[in-house]
């Protein structure tokens, strides 16, 4: 590490062409499962087309739902991902790598005669966790009936097929349960119609199948490799054996998401653990992450966290520890990248309690720091379904809009750095 002087993106102009705005981004597996701030398709692709070649490995440290995992896929590229979210990993394996159609369809049809009522439904013996989220969350029926969906997963031996079983059993549990569907965050909504779960799984999974072999026909000539860990990026160096050439990633936001209140019911199923307790403290910029002892190697970063003190001391030391865990995470991404490698994140900033989160500004320090060089800085506009809005100085979240009869364009950044320089 080196001292290095503050950096500010502030003079950068808006790149239209990154915009994005009018793009399917629902094609192939895409939209399998749902999933917070992921990733646009064409601009990972636009990233991995760049800044890596054909039988390249790209790793993804925070691959979420793994939209990069697959796009690095669909261009020749073998593509590595990691993230803590249980979620996660189960939706990108299943995503990113489709089933040969004939297995496919031999194993759903017969798993499809459990859940039919003319065979065995009846006699299921519903799974049950004694949770009391689930219990509050989920009506009684709808319960039972996902107890006997879970237990026929369970009994499948053919671990891809079950994955993807899983996958669409995680999907429908905000639709099966009381979850105000169009917030992400848990909100309870009494006045729901709640569907019945078995006919809502068997419509997933017809979706589910339609796309995998769409996506099994695209990759089928192709040559590449998936790999997907349920780890931290704060470890990354002792996950996996390979060099790759590109990471892309979308970083978690300090205070932003709590993922796994955003994702409880899955998780109580897939962890079988009634209660969620302890797990929260794994995640970066959870609102309870354990500290750290990282000196920051960012100015900005030292300044944000030391105005933010004058304010509220217990959200500064939050923003601090996330400071502390992305940079660990870089040293850790350092360490796997080929000499020459890029770096791409995309971030945007933020504002708590009117201080700016210069998330774009800290992470180009902390890169400096570890002597990479600004390839490129693009300011992207967010797409005008967010407009016109800006992000709520309180809370960081979009909001309503900015005046001064001055458009204003939500942006992010996406940073390219090269290793090396
Ligand atoms: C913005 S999301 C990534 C979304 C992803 N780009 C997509 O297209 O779905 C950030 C991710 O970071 C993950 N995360 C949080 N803390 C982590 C940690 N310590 N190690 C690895 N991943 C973590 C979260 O679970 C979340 O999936």
């Amino acid at each position: 590490m080196r001292s290095i002087e503050a950096v500010s993106f502030e003079g950068v102009e808006l790149d239209f062409s990154w915009a994005f705005e009018k793009e399917n981004t629902r094609y192939l597996t895409h939209d399998i499962h749902r999933y917070p701030a992921k990733f646009i398709p064409q601009l990972a692709r636009r990233i991995i087309e760049t800044y890596s070649v054909p039988g390249d490995y790209v790793l993804d440290p925070f691959c979420g739902s793994g939209s990069a995992l697959l796009e690095a896929r669909l261009v020749g590229r073998s593509a590595i991902g990691v993230d803590i979210n249980p979620v996660a990993v189960l939706v990108s394996r299943v995503k990113a790598d489709p089933i040969p159609p004939v297995e496919l369809s031999e194993e759903w049809k017969e798993f499809n005669e459990g859940t039919s009522p003319l065979f065995s439904w009846n006699h299921v013996e519903p799974y049950v966790i004694d949770s009391t989220t689930l219990k509050n969350w989920i009506p009684e029926k709808q319960l039972r009936d996902l107890g006997k969906i879970f237990r026929l997963i369970k009994d499948v031996e053919n671990e891809r097929f079950r994955n993807f079983l899983l996958v669409a059993f995680s999907n429908i549990q905000k639709d099966c349960s009381w979850w105000l569907m169009k917030s992400i965050k848990p909100c309870h909504d009494w006045d729901k119609r709640v569907p019945d779960a078995r006919t809502t799984f068997i419509k997933q999974i017809k979706k589910m199948i339609n796309k995998n072999n769409q996506l099994w026909e695209t990759l089928k000539d192709t040559n590449t490799q998936l790999k997907v860990y349920e780890s931290d990026a704060r470890v990354l160096s002792t996950v996996f054996d390979e060099k790759v050439a590109l990471s892309v990633f979308s970083p978690p936001y300090v205070t932003s998401y709590e993922y796994v209140d955003i994702h409880k019911l899955s998780i109580i199923w897939l962890k079988e653990i009634p209660e969620l307790n302890d797990i929260k403290r794994e995640f970066i910029g959870s609102t309870v992450s354990n500290p750290s002892d990282i000196v920051i190697e960012s100015p900005t970063a030292l300044k944000i966290v030391e105005e933010l003190e004058k304010k509220d001391k217990s959200l500064s030391s939050s923003v601090q520890t996330y400071f502390q865990d992305m940079q660990k995470s870089f040293e850790e991404i350092d360490k796997k990248l080929l000499p020459e490698g890029f770096v791409s994140i995309v971030i945007g900033n933020t504002k708590l309690r009117r201080v700016e989160i210069k998330n774009a500004e800290v992470f180009a320090e902390m890169f400096r720091a570890l002597r990479y060089g600004e390839e490129k800085i693009v300011k992207r506009p967010i797409p005008s379904k967010n407009l016109p809005s800006t992000r709520d100085a309180k809370t960081g979240r979009f909001t309503s809009v900015t005046t001064n009869h001055v458009k204003a364009y939500p942006h992010e950044y996406i940073l390219i750095f090269k290793k090396g320089r």
